[in-house]
């Protein structure tokens, strides 16, 4: 078990992505909080996965729902450890089309919520004198924009640099700040991506999803678990000396 022991928070962790990654730190011996927006799933998701898991109710764009997450972490395990900033909103549009409903919603979510949920875990993990490790989630959409894609590209090449400057100034806490940027990925998001791909590219439903998964070089979609892996090592001691870099785990898609 290369967690034993560790108090994790992962965002947006009822499920998709961070629900892999709740479960694939929970058998690695971490106890991990399931924070979620959405509560209810965040208990029926702790309670599958058992052993330490437990839910904690947490909008990442209200300060005081961060300060309160990370308080009844602290609260229930005696400190902080590892943080996955895991929560993010997708959306789509032409530039013409694009609202600064949609704008200001997915820069509330996936940055301001990065940045301030990773400068309250930061503060605790301070305060506790242990160090820590924040892994941030961004995307290959954040190594280049996308035609109709404009705002979530620009919110995870955001997530990049906050993992790059965060990083190089928490390191002297022997806080290590890094990142993951997934590439396709089969989860319910992607479903919803795939209904607007549809919409704006007039396409059948399921085709767009279809040809990104024929287009990863190694030959498929990426599953939730496939990343399980990079976020166990981050957050291992074996990764003590890698500091602000961010990762592709995308099949091949990317190479930076
Ligand atoms: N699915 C993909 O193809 C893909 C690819 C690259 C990167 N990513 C990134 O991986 C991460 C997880 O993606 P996913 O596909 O599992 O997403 P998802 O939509 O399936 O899950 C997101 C979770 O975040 C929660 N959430 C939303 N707003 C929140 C808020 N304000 N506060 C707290 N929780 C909130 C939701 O309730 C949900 O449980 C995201 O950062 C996403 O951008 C996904």
């Amino acid at each position: 078990m290369r967690l034993k022991g560790k108090s994790a928070l992962i965002t947006g962790s009822a499920r998709g992505i961070g629900r892999a990654f709740a479960e694939a730190y929970t058998r690695e011996g971490a106890v991990v909080a399931i924070g979620d927006i959405n509560l209810e799933a965040a208990e029926k998701t702790a309670s599958q996965i058992g052993g330490g898991a437990y839910a904690v109710k947490l909008d990442v764009t209200n300060l005081a729902s961060i300060e309160s997450a990370v308080g009844a972490v602290e609260k229930k395990t005696g400190g902080l450890d590892i943080l996955i900033n895991n929560a993010a909103l997708f959306d789509l549009a032409p530039i013409v089309e694009i609202s600064k409903a949609s704008y200001d919603k997915l820069f509330s979510v996936n940055v301001a919520g990065t940045l301030f949920m990773l400068q309250a875990a930061a503060r605790s993990m301070i305060a506790r004198g242990k160090g820590g490790r924040i892994i941030n989630i961004a995307s290959q959409a954040g190594r280049r924009g996308e035609p109709l894609v404009a705002v979530y590209c620009a919110t995870k090449a955001a997530v990049i640099s906050l993992t790059q400057s965060a990083g190089l100034d928490l390191i002297k806490h022997r806080i290590n700040v890094n990142g993951i940027a997934p590439g396709v990925v089969d989860s319910d998001m992607w479903d919803e991506v795939d209904a607007l791909f549809a919409k704006y590219e007039n396409r059948p439903k399921g085709e767009k999803k279809r040809l990104v998964g024929e287009g990863v070089p190694y030959g498929r979609m990426g599953k939730p678990e496939d990343l399980t892996g990079m976020a166990v090592f981050l957050a291992s001691d074996d990764a003590e000396y890698i500091v602000a870099q961010t990762y592709n785990v995308d099949g091949g898609q990317w190479m930076s």
